[in-house]
């Protein structure tokens, strides 16, 4: 793993580390992979000697169903409570008739207004042993390590006026950013940047929208703070084709709000699977875990949902929450290792090889195990 220039210096263990995490499961599948995101979390915990609670909440169509709400009160104060907060899923076709306010798309977007995650990182790594699931071919994915950040809480998704008028049989939404809210997250892209690759591509739309010319104005400003870092921009129409032809062209990804959207779902096709992307949004009062999958109401309650972006955000965590580089680490090989050992779930496997695949369960407990073995053999290496 490089280096990542957003972590503090790893200062070992010892102090008992005490983390209080929040666990939102949500909809669909959310509760089945976060379940394994905690198991491999306890499993460091135990192993390192770390205090580690964990503590659920609702979130979602099930909280407006049973609580009124998609982001109860309740919900909101234990996550601004907790040090961070570790999120499964929400939504499904059964809340579509819910009124706008109680859609379990709100929230989520509440919880990330509230918690004041402005930076959402995600990462899309394309592991060799999992390379022939990328219905791209494999010498133009292999080698592919993109760290896309995302703008959260701005653009179209947050700004006013918006609105669905039935009178004018019309609707509106407005894209809206202010220099602040894009040099907060441009800070953030060309830190991690530092520590990575030193190449950044801010991703905008300048030919034509306003909020991209003065996107673009900032970035340019920003990054004469990182010299080091490289900058090109580019036009989101044409990186959305270039991301997909050359993949390992780029490393650092800069975008705004709904084009991040669009464009990590697209890179999850060159890590194999939309279950394989972790992501964190970070840079608020506590930051937030959340794989980029949604609900996946057609196979929830069926045990054989990935659980690996799950995991992969939980080791995220570790790294930008719990300050815990080394155990991250550790989490993100034992990912790597357990697809190399050959385990698969469904999404991981064509149609005439599904019975083979392993459940949710199956490889959360190995990538605890191989977690741990990790963990294990770090020590014993440091030790000589
Ligand atoms: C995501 C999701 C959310 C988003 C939805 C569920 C509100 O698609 O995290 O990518 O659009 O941000
Ligand atoms: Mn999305």
């Amino acid at each position: 793993m490089r280096p990542d220039g957003l972590i503090a210096e790893y200062g070992g263990g010892t102090t008992t580390m005490k983390l209080n995490i929040a666990v939102l499961p949500g909809d669909g599948v959310g509760p089945e992979v976060t379940r394994e995101a905690v198991r491999v979390l306890r499993a460091v915990a135990e192993h390192c000697g770390y205090d580690f609670r964990f503590e659920e909440s609702p979130i979602g169509g099930g909280a407006s169903v049973n609580f009124g709400s998609p982001f109860p009160p309740q919900s909101r104060e234990r996550c601004l409570a907790s040090d961070a907060v570790l999120l499964g899923a929400v939504g499904g076709p059964q809340f579509d008739t819910l009124s706008a306010e109680l859609r379990p798309e709100a929230g989520l977007l509440a919880l990330r207004y509230c918690l004041g995650c402005f930076a959402n990182l995600r990462p899309a790594i394309a592991y060799e042993s999992i390379a022939d699931c990328s219905p791209l071919r494999r010498e133009r994915i292999l080698g592919t390590n993109i760290m896309m950040v995302r703008e959260l809480l701005g653009g179209l998704y947050f700004s006013e006026p918006r609105a669905l008028d039935a009178a004018s049989k019309s609707a509106w939404n407005t894209m809206r950013y202010s220099e602040e809210e894009i040099e907060r997250v441009a800070r953030v892209a060309f830190k991690l940047a530092e520590g990575r690759a030193k190449k950044l591509v801010s991703v905008d739309k300048a030919n034509v929208l306003e909020t991209s010319r003065l996107w673009r104005q900032v970035v340019t400003r920003v990054a004469t703070e990182f010299p080091a870092v490289s900058l090109e921009h580019a036009l989101v129409d044409s990186f959305a084709m270039n991301v997909i032809t050359n993949p390992t062209r780029y490393d650092v990804v800069l975008t705004e709000n709904l084009f991040g959207d669009i464009l990590s779902d697209e890179t999850s096709v060159i890590a194999g699977s939309l279950g394989m992307l972790p992501s964190a949004s970070i840079g608020g009062k506590v930051d937030l875990y959340e794989p980029i999958h949604g609900s996946a109401p057609d196979i929830a309650g069926k045990g054989i949902a990935n659980p690996i972006g799950a995991i992969g955000s939980a080791a995220m965590l570790l790294r930008y929450s719990a300050k815990l580089p080394v155990e991250a680490d550790c989490v993100e090989a034992a990912i790597e290792a357990a697809l190399k050992s050959g385990m698969r779930t469904a999404d991981l496997l064509p149609p005439a090889e599904r019975a083979k695949a392993s459940s949710t369960e199956q490889i959360g407990k190995r990538i605890a195990e191989l977690t741990v073995e990790a963990l294990k053999s770090r020590a014993a290496h440091s030790a000589v």
